[in-house]
């Protein structure tokens, strides 16, 4: 809970965003912490007795966003997407000298750590699904990530020689800010990456980055999901760095890391060539969103975002599960979009693609450009810039979310505050 103060009032809110507008400094609540407010005047008890809370200044980070020539903010935060790539490195990584500079990975390179959990909801949960392949493949760390309202749950045996992380992007999501309590009451090693400085998930753990995406304004996230994807690869290679990644493999990644920026600006100023793709996908009441390996978490955040911008129905599968059942489903008034980009499994893909075709199915392709693709394979296409295949899932975002504000546009949604969803959901 944060206690928002001026000269001429005193707010509550649960996220320090919600009265950055009408507040100049802000107090936060602990646990058995209360507030009693009397004529403009605030008191904070713990349990029954008078504390002294230093406030906080609410700086420009938090002051109120603006659409500036956008209609929604949400399409605005999407084309904040290169800046905010680049303030997720800044002060971290030096895309000129390829060197990675940073105290808190500094300490967390000295942790003894042999395996990571990543504890999220909803699109943090589906970019800790990437975080988990690159901490594997990039760092040599085991690696999973777990929904947090079901962790919170589960049977729960802690480790001191695992790295527990914790993506959130208000840092105030109770399914993640009580599963953190557990695992702090365990004496584990927590870690946040958080965007809302100050947040209660950014305050409780032992270590974190911020992603410093700005403000996100728009319920459903978007630009954020990029900060998480930064700032997990930057930790993936720090980490591989200490262990078996070597210097010029790293250096290789860095600088395809460092062409991102362009790449996505490219996406951003083509977003013209979208507009047949949504007209004609605007139609339908059903989809299927298919992706595999480095590229499934990325295919799930696809059809989250549809679903919540558009109220359409959209599931999502790994590519290969859907002979395993899913198929049943398929038929030419329920399109499939698979990402397929080079260097992921394409081949299999490619033969699942082909299942689909056999029974009639429509398949919109998301394809890196430039390939000579199968034009059988496919009804539509969407192609996404050539990339470093371990960077794939950076990239079919920005197209599939532009695409989903398209048809949310079409069907008169509102794009930044959907039906029944809130920005952070703090209760369980
Ligand atoms: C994202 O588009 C949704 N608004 C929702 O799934 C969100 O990702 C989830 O509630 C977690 O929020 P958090 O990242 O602030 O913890």
């Amino acid at each position: 809970m944060i206690v928002g103060l001026s000269a001429d009032g005193t707010y509550l809110s649960s996220d320090i965003n919600a009265v950055s507008r009408v507040a100049t400094e802000f107090v936060t609540l602990e646990d058995h912490e209360i507030v009693r407010i009397i004529s403009g005047k605030y008191t904070i008890l713990s349990y029954g007795k008078e504390v002294n809370k230093v406030s906080e200044k609410i700086t420009s980070e938090f002051q109120t966003a603006h659409k500036g020539d956008y209609e929604t903010f949400t399409e605005k935060e999407i084309h904040e997407i290169p800046e905010v790539f680049r303030n997720a490195f800044t002060g971290r990584l030096n895309f000129e000298t390829q060197t990675i500079t940073n105290e808190t990975l500094d300490a967390l390179s000295d942790q003894e750590i042999d395996r990571i959990e990543i504890i999220a909801s909803g699109s943090s949960y589906f970019a800790g699904m990437v975080g988990t392949s690159w901490f594997k493949e990039i760092a040599g760390i085991p690696a999973d990530v777990r929904i947090s309202s079901e962790f919170l749950y589960d049977t729960f045996l802690p480790s001191k020689k695992t790295l527990y992380i914790f993506m959130s992007q208000s840092g105030e999501t109770a399914d993640v800010r009580e599963s953190l309590k557990m695992v702090k009451e365990k004496g584990c090693l927590t870690f946040g990456i958080v965007n809302v400085v100050g947040s209660t998930i950014a305050r409780m753990c032992d270590m974190g980055l911020y992603t410093h995406s700005g403000v996100e304004v728009g319920v459903a996230s978007t630009k954020n999901i990029i900060g998480q994807l930064s700032v997990l690869i930057l930790m993936a290679i720090s980490l591989g760095l200490k262990r078996e990644l070597q210097m010029k493999d790293a250096r290789e990644l860095i600088r395809h890391l460092g062409e991102l920026p362009e790449k996505f600006q490219k996406q951003l100023n083509n977003k013209h060539l979208l507009a047949p793709i949504i007209e004609k996908y605007s139609a339908f009441t059903n989809f299927f969103f298919l992706g595999r390996n480095l590229l499934y978490g990325t295919a799930q955040e696809c059809s989250l975002k549809l679903k919540e911008l558009t109220y359409i129905h959209a599931e999502c599968y790994s590519s290969g599960e859907l002979k395993h059942g899913p198929l049943a489903l398929i038929n030419s008034k329920m399109p499939s979009v698979v990402l397929n980009l080079k260097g992921v499994l394409r081949e299999k893909t490619n033969s699942n693609i082909k299942e689909i075709k056999a029974r009639n199915g429509i398949v919109l392709g998301v394809v890196t450009e430039g390939e000579q693709h199968q034009k059988d394979l496919y009804d539509d296409v969407i192609e996404v810039p050539t990339c470093h295949p371990l960077l794939s899932p950076f990239f079919p975002v920005t197209p599939l979310w532009l695409v989903a504000v398209g048809i949310a546009k079409k069907l008169g949604r509102d794009i930044d505050k959907p039906q029944n969803l809130a920005k952070s959901v703090t209760v369980e």
